[in-house]
């Protein structure tokens, strides 16, 4: 039992990394000590730039920010998240009306799946995989349909130094067709499935830290080693970012707005709340080559 504490706690908060100023614009409370914060005090719609930049940072500590009570237009949405970069379209999901940058998250009594009900990074399978994810949810089940995050900088740094090493310099595949290639998202005509190689261990580009970066939804297979031993180490991986330990989870509310950080953590959307109605959007801020 010891053992297993010391090897899963990793660092307890952000401060095991190093002080952090105080936030000045907004007020962030930790969601649990690993991973998450509630941020209070910003209006994303008509947000300022050091209240901006303060997101930024509280993002880059937390891996995920939860924000209640916003009220944004479309276009106010699509604002917000290109304070943080240029806009991703999505590869394969069908179009939002006149808005290509939103994604429309989904799901009600007649669906056949529900986005992300896997964990996974968004769309890992592009050569530049996004940098950041932002979802405004209008609509929510009476109960359910929460979304768990987990810190892949955390679940990093509880592998033995041992598993480190072996990891080191290591590349797996991300493939989009197995996800994409299915259900309603192949019936847009210029749908592409990209395939892209990234580092197993990536570093994270802002704050320096290592993160884990395989995931159940896109990687396929760890390039370099036989199948049987891939596949083992894959499972191995998977079964330790999932660990509680990691996590957070959210609880939606009618206009509740989640930003988390693709390369520095993972989700999964439960959809537990069949036959209800849930349904948010999407705007995904473009990234860079992992390294
Ligand atoms: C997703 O963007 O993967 C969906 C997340 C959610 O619906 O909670």
């Amino acid at each position: 039992m010891g053992e297993t504490k010391k090897r899963r706690g990793g660092p307890k908060s952000v401060a095991d990394w190093g002080e952090t100023a105080p936030y000045l614009r907004i007020t962030v409370d930790k969601a649990t000590p690993t991973v998450g914060a509630y941020v209070s005090g910003a209006d994303l719609a008509d947000a300022d730039d050091e209240t901006v930049a303060e997101i930024r940072r509280a993002l880059n500590e937390n891996c995920v920010l939860f924000f209640r009570d916003q009220h944004m237009t479309p276009d106010q949405h699509i604002g917000f998240g290109r304070r943080f970069g240029e806009l991703d379209i999505h590869p394969a999901a069908p179009a939002s009306g006149e808005h290509r940058e939103i994604l429309v998250i989904h799901a009600d009594e007649n669906s056949e799946r529900a986005n992300g009900e896997e964990w996974h990074s968004d769309v890992s399978c592009q050569p530049e995989p996004p940098m950041g994810s932002i979802l405004y949810m209008h609509d929510v089940p009476p109960a359910g349909g929460d979304t768990m995050f987990a810190s892949m900088s955390a679940a990093y740094e509880a592998l033995s130094d041992r598993m480190k090493g072996y990891l080191q310099g290591m590349t797996a595949v991300h493939d989009g067709a197995h996800i994409y290639g299915a259900a309603d998202f192949s019936r847009r005509n210029d749908a592409a499935f990209p395939r892209s190689e990234h580092p197993i261990v990536r570093t994270h580009p802002e704050s320096g830290r290592k993160c884990l970066f395989v995931n159940r939804g896109f990687t396929t297979r760890i390039v370099g080693v036989p199948r049987d031993e891939s596949d083992a180490i894959l499972e191995f991986l998977y079964r330790h970012m999932e660990h509680p330990n990691f996590q957070v989870r959210f609880t939606w509310q009618k206009n509740s707005v989640a930003f988390w950080d693709n390369r520095s953590a993972q989700h999964r959307a439960i959809w537990d709340y069949w036959p209800h109605r849930r349904k948010g959007h999407r705007v995904t801020v473009s990234g860079d080559r992992p390294f």
